[in-house]
């Protein structure tokens, strides 16, 4: 490893870890990941169990509060979330105001932080107890405004579910309700998508978590610490993955399918193209959410009776990854999002708004670690660089350079 050390004015020293690739910034007791030996558990519970039997809302409770909720709590939850599940008429009017062609997660992010406006009481929140009720306005707000982001993009109306179905549900109803009100609960749908949500509750400090912490750890309170944590999701190296692999799929297609083409790429490095949804910084061996993921899309496909081409496309790259010395040495292997882009879009979700079903999934999960760091008391959080800039020098007033 390759670490500079400075003495630090808090009397440590300072190391240099660029991407923080062996830095440790907190402790936390909310999800554990073993990278070389593939292994993911929330609170201690096995991914591929809870992907299995939980229902989302479910895991939002463990992840938030540390324990699966009995029945009555479970309730509880889902009620008071229900009475949070409306948005202030105005935000329609921010939301009226951005470009139809406007992209999903800037939208999202966007009005997540003007929810602040309207829910002033959300920002200085010290005890359990107003934490609590921060938590359960953005779990009832955020469906709502994922929805509405897609419907605006969609040119379909702006309202609400209903207060009879199931969380992810009542979601899926906001989307995909017709102009009619008629809605009907496909079954298929509605498993794969909270499987999905499961999947992508939680995964330690990554780059959209470690944001919502550290902007957190400043008292911004919770709505602006979940709106950063979307911008960072947003990028391709992270949640935008997956609409990226989906446009890498269909560029392979549309050049006529040829993956060894795509591959060489890959590895040429004078190309900047990357295998969208290969590689993971913490997983050497495999990623266990792939896996699942991978079978759920030959699932959801059969059941669903679609036949997609661009499943064989990823079939083939990630076969020959699993042959090529180049990925095999780098341990690189699909992630979470090589094969969820797939799912998405047999569930008839439009590619722009896969990165937003992401966030979707991951906001019990940066709930709980912003809430983890709040109660922990920890303190600001504020790294420390190697200065290699100028030494002092004489400043010449405009005419003199
Ligand atoms: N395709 C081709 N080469 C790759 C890929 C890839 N997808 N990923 C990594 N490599 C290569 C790098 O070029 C580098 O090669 P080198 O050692 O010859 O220089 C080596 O593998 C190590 O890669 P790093 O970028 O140093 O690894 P890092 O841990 O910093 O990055 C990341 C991890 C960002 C996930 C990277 O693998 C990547 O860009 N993957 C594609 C984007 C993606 O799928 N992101 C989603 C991640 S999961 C999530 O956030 C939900």
């Amino acid at each position: 490893i390759d670490v500079k050390t400075l003495r630090s004015s808090t009397g440590g020293v300072v190391t240099l870890d660029p991407g923080y690739k062996n830095t440790g910034a907190c402790e936390s007791a909310i999800t554990f990941l073993d990278g070389e030996k593939g292994v993911l558990r929330y609170r201690g519970y096995a991914i591929e169990e809870l992907a299995e039997k939980a229902h989302f809302l479910e895991v939002c409770y463990l992840l938030i509060f540390g324990e699966l909720p009995t029945e009555v709590q479970l309730n509880k939850f889902h009620e008071d979330i229900k009475a949070q599940s409306h948005v202030d008429e105005d935000v329609k009017r921010i939301l009226d105001g951005f470009p139809k062609a406007a992209h999903p997660m800037g939208v999202l992010s966007s009005l997540t932080s003007a929810l602040v406006a309207f829910n002033p009481s959300s920002v200085n929140v010290d005890s359990e107890e107003d934490m609590y009720k921060a938590i359960v306005k953005i779990l009832g707000k955020f469906p709502v405004l994922t929805a509405w982001t897609y419907r605006k993009r969609m040119g379909l109306p702006l309202d609400y579910g209903g207060d009879t179905l199931g969380y992810v549900d009542n979601f899926l109803k906001m989307m995909f309700k017709k102009p009619s009100g008629d809605y009907t609960t496909n079954e298929i749908v509605l498993k794969a998508l909270d499987k999905l949500l499961i999947l992508h509750a939680d995964h330690e400090q990554n780059c959209s978590t470690s944001t919502v912490r550290i902007v957190g750890s400043s008292h911004a309170g919770l709505f602006v610490s979940i709106s950063a944590g979307i911008a960072a999701l947003w990028g391709p190296l992270h949640g935008g993955a997956n609409q990226a692999v989906i446009e890498m799929l269909e560029e392979i297609k549309a050049d006529g399918g040829d993956t060894k083409k795509f591959m060489a790429k890959a590895k040429d490095k004078n190309d900047p193209f990357r295998l969208m949804g290969f590689g993971h910084r913490v997983y050497k061996n495999f990623d266990p959410r792939a896996k699942i993921i991978k079978k759920a899309a030959d699932d959801v496909l059969e059941n669903l009776g679609i036949q997609d081409d661009i499943l064989d496309i990823a079939k083939a790259l990630e076969k020959e990854a699993l042959e090529d010395p180049y990925f095999v040495e780098r341990k690189l292997y699909p992630n979470v999002d090589f094969y969820s882009g797939i799912i998405y879009r047999a569930l008839g979700i439009p590619v722009e708004m896969f990165t937003p079903m992401f966030a979707l999934g991951r906001l019990p999960g940066w709930i709980a670690q912003w809430r983890e760091m709040r109660l922990n008391k920890e303190p600001i959080g504020r790294p420390r660089q190697i200065y290699i800039g100028e030494k002092l020098r004489e400043f010449k007033t405009v005419e003199k350079r």
